[in-house]
């Protein structure tokens, strides 16, 4: 929902030029499945974010071809450190030389796996991860099961970003109205929106920003 103007008068001038050339890689070898990237005016907001909250440590959680990972690599310190999975390797690597070109791998844990499995196998690890910031951009339909997850691994105080909660917009239609390829997601963005919003352990934002974002920090 990003319009164009917002982001050739307000975002592009201040993108990174690593960030510019990946982009434009992405672009042209994915073509419409590149907007699967965060657009680049989100990219800056979360890129602020971070570096506001001093964040330090990171989980990600649906890399695709590095786009917004290689956005918190740039934004964390020398130290910090991502924790970041996906599925596909093979997208990983398409942004890793970006990554490598900024010096900027060692900050990164890439980890192949379904994401279920690996929070799993993170929250049994001793001792347990704690992230000052996650963000939340795979596999949709099941946020609400991930809430779960990673409430345990966010840092009180810490923040979970999840992305696409207005779901191309199809979240204030009525379901006869929306296409049925996005139904199914739909539902399971509908869901975790209810149940966040009453889910007293957050305080929460859904920002109109992108496909939407909604902040949830832990307060306890
Ligand atoms: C929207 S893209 C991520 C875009 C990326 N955050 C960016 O802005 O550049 C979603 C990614 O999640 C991955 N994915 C989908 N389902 C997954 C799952 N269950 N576990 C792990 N990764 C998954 C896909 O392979 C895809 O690369």
């Amino acid at each position: 929902m990003t319009s164009i103007y917002i982001l050739e008068t307000s975002a592009y001038p201040k993108e990174h030029e690593l960030l510019t050339e990946l982009r434009e890689v992405i672009a042209k070898k994915y073509e419409n499945l590149s907007t699967m990237s965060i657009p680049v005016d989100e990219a800056q907001f979360i890129s602020l974010l971070l570096k506001i909250i001093n964040a330090k440590t990171t989980l990600e959680i649906g890399v695709f071809t590095g786009y917004s990972l290689l956005v918190t690599t740039l934004a964390l310190p020398e130290d910090g450190k991502i924790t970041a999975m996906d599925l596909d390797r093979e997208f990983y690597e398409v942004g890793l030389p970006y990554i490598q070109k900024a010096g900027l791998e060692h900050k990164i844990n890439f980890i192949q796996s379904v994401a279920f499995l690996a929070l799993e196998q993170l929250l049994t690890t001793e001792p347990k991860p704690e992230f000052d910031f996650i963000f939340m951009d795979a596999d949709k339909q099941n946020f609400k099961n991930y809430h779960e997850q990673l409430i345990k691994l966010v840092k009180v105080g810490g923040i979970i970003a999840y992305d696409n909660t207005l779901w191309y917009g199809t979240v204030v239609k009525e379901e006869h109205d929306v296409p049925e390829q996005l139904r199914a997601h739909r539902k399971g963005v509908l869901e975790f929106n209810k149940h966040v919003s009453s889910d007293p352990r957050v305080e929460l934002s859904q920002i109109s920003m992108g496909d939407g974002l909604t902040l949830c920090r832990r307060l306890y």
